[in-house]
C-alpha cells in the first residue's frame, strides 16, 4: 500500500476494515458454544470504536517499511486488550457506565457475569493471535518480543495498575506528576505498546524507537487529557458514552483538578513535543503526524 497515493482518510478507512476483517476471523462465532459469551466477546469488540490503536501500529509499521500483512495481527491482538479493558472498565464496580460506543455496555446488553468472562476470554485470545497467527510471518523472537510489549503494557505497571489507581484516586486531589503517572498506565501504555508493535514488525533499530516512544508518551498522555475534556464538552450523542460521568464519580481528572483552559494548553504543548520528536522520520511518517492532530483534536 502507497500511503502517498491517497489521502489519509482513505488510508485510515482500508486499515480499519483490515483490522476488523481480523477480528471477525480471530473472534469464535457467535453460534458456537457457550453462545452467550462468544455473542458478548463479538459485541464488545465488534461494535465500533475509533480503532486508534490499530491505526498506529498499521502508521508505524508502515512508515518503517513493514508489510502491511504482518500487521493485522499486532492491530487486533491489541485492539483485543483495549476492548477487554472497556468492557471492565464500565462495569458496576469500576466506573459504572451504561453507555458505550452509542450502545448499552457489554454488562447491560448481557450480563454482569458475561461481560466479566467475555473480558477475561479477550485476553488470552490477544495472546494467541500473537503466538499462532499464520500471517504475522515473523521470527520467532519477534513474536516472543510482541507477546512480552503486550503483557507489560497491560499488567500490573501498566494498564491494570493505572486503572487501579485511577480508581483509588477518586475524590483525591492529585499533583500534575501523580496525574500524569496514572494516565501514563491506564492509558499510555497500550498506546506505546502499538506503536512499538509497529516498529517491532519492520524491525527499526533503537534510536527510531526511542524517537517513537517519545513520540507516543506525550501523545498518549494528550489522547487521555482530551478524552476528559470530551466527558466535560462533548455531547452524549456524539460521543458515545455519558457525558459528565466524570465529575459525577469524582474522578481525577486533568480538567477537573487544573481547569478546563489548562488542559487544553497542556495537550497543545503535548502535541507540539510530539510532533517534533518525530520530525527527523521524514515524509514517511506523514501518517504518524496526522494520526497524532486527530487524537488531541477529536470529537469523539
Ligand atoms: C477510551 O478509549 C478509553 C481511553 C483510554 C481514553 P478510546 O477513545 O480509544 O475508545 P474507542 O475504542 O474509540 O471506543
Ligand atoms: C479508561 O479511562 C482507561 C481504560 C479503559 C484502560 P476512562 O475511564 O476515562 O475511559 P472512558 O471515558 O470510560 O472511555
Ligand atoms: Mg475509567
Ligand atoms: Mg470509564
Ligand atoms: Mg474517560
Amino acid at each position: 500500500m502507497n500511503l502517498a497515493d491517497t489521502n489519509l482518510a482513505d488510508t485510515t478507512r482500508a486499515w480499519i476494515a483490515r483490522v476488523e476483517a481480523k477480528l471477525d476471523a480471530v473472534l469464535p462465532a457467535a453460534d458456537q458454544p457457550p453462545r452467550g459469551l462468544h455473542e458478548a466477546m463479538r459485541y464488545a469488540v465488534l461494535g465500533g470504536g475509533k480503532r486508534i490503536r490499530p491505526l498506529l501500529v498499521y502508521a508505524t509499521g508502515l512508515s518503517l517499511g513493514a508489510p502491511v500483512t504482518r500487521l493485522d495481527a499486532p492491530a487486533a491482538a491489541i485492539e483485543l486488550m483495549h476492548a477487554f479493558s472497556l468492557v471492565h472498565d464500565d462495569l458496576p464496580a469500576m466506573d459504572d457506565d451504561d453507555l458505550r460506543r452509542g450502545r448499552p455496555t457489554t454488562h447491560k446488553a448481557f450480563d454482569e457475569a458475561t461481560a466479566i468472562l467475555a473480558a477475561d476470554a479477550m485476553q488470552p485470545l490477544a495472546f494467541n493471535v500473537l503466538a499462532a497467527d499464520a500471517d504475522l510471518q515473523v521470527a520467532d523472537a519477534t513474536r516472543l518480543a510482541l507477546i512480552r510489549l503486550l503483557a507489560d503494557a497491560c499488567g500490573s505497571l501498566g494498564m491494570t495498575g493505572g486503572q487501579s489507581i485511577d480508581l483509588s484516586s477518586e475524590g483525591q486531589q492529585l499533583n500534575a506528576q501523580q496525574l500524569e503517572h496514572m494516565y501514563k498506565l491506564k492509558t499510555g501504555c497500550l498506546l506505546e505498546a502499538s506503536v512499538l508493535a509497529g516498529a517491532h514488525v519492520a524491525a527499526a533499530d533503537a534510536a527510531t524507537m526511542a524517537k517513537l516512544r517519545r513520540y507516543i508518551d506525550n501523545l498518549g498522555l494528550a489522547f487521555q487529557i482530551r478524552d476528559d475534556i470530551l466527558d466535560i464538552e462533548g455531547a452524549t450523542e456524539v460521543i458515545g458514552k455519558q457525558q459528565g460521568a466524570d465529575i459525577q464519580r469524582d474522578k481525577a481528572t486533568w480538567p477537573a483538578l487544573f481547569g478546563i483552559d489548562a488542559a487544553k494548553q497542556k495537550s497543545r504543548e503535548l502535541l507540539h513535543t510530539a510532533l517534533h520528536e518525530i520530525e527527523s522520520l521524514g515524509p514517511a511518517a506523514e501518517p504518524l503526524r496526522e494520526i497524532a492532530d486527530y487524537m488531541v483534536s477529536r470529537r469523539l
